[in-house]
């Protein structure tokens, strides 16, 4: 039990950081450069930065890194590249989603927020590794409570300015 926790954690952190590092040292320029899509809200909104997704991407790269280096297996380095992708583009995904809800940036859109990165994640490294169902489920039970856990914590440290 605590086994397959720990193994889901560390199989998931290139994509937790990856989906952290924005809101850190994200900011500038937004990815959709202000532009509309055709329903004349925002592609992704001024919360998708070019700096946020290259940082997110490094950031999530360079834990595959460090996850390799411990561990002598060098696919991991492709493998935390591949998980920092498809958070990042998951996230880009659920931004998506949320204009065409009418959802302002910031706003809140349960499920979408807390898991959509990391399905995409798994989905993005799938043709390098499967980590198992159990590591699969236990990721996509745990990531919910620690996405909001680490908000609130952000919140708190005066990093972002809303608690979810
Ligand atoms: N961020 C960024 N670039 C990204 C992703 C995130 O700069 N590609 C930064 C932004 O400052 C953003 C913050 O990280 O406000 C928090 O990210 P997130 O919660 O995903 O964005 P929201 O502002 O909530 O926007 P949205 O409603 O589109 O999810
Ligand atoms: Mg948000």
């Amino acid at each position: 039990m605590l086994e397959i926790l720990g193994a889901a954690i560390w199989f998931i952190l290139p994509a937790y950081v990856a989906n952290a590092a924005p809101v850190v040292l994200g900011g500038g320029a937004p990815i959709d450069g202000g532009r509309k899509f055709r329903d004349g809200r925002p592609i992704f909104g001024p919360g998708k930065t070019i700096r946020g997704f290259l940082a997110g991407l490094v950031a999530g790269t360079v834990m595959g890194i460090i996850q390799s280096l411990a561990t002598g297996n060098f696919t991991l380095i492709a493998v935390g590249f591949l998980l920092a992708l498809g958070a990042l583009v998951g996230d880009l995904f659920g931004s998506f989603v949320k204009r065409r809800l009418n959802i302002p940036r910031g706003g809140a859109a349960p499920v979408l927020d807390q898991l959509g990165f990391a399905i995409f994640a798994i989905l993005f490294s799938s043709p390098l590794v499967f980590p198992g169902w159990d590591v699969t489920i236990t990721v996509l039970i745990i990531t919910a409570p620690i996405h909001l856990a680490t908000n609130l914590g952000g919140y708190l440290l005066k990093m972002k300015d809303r608690p979810y």
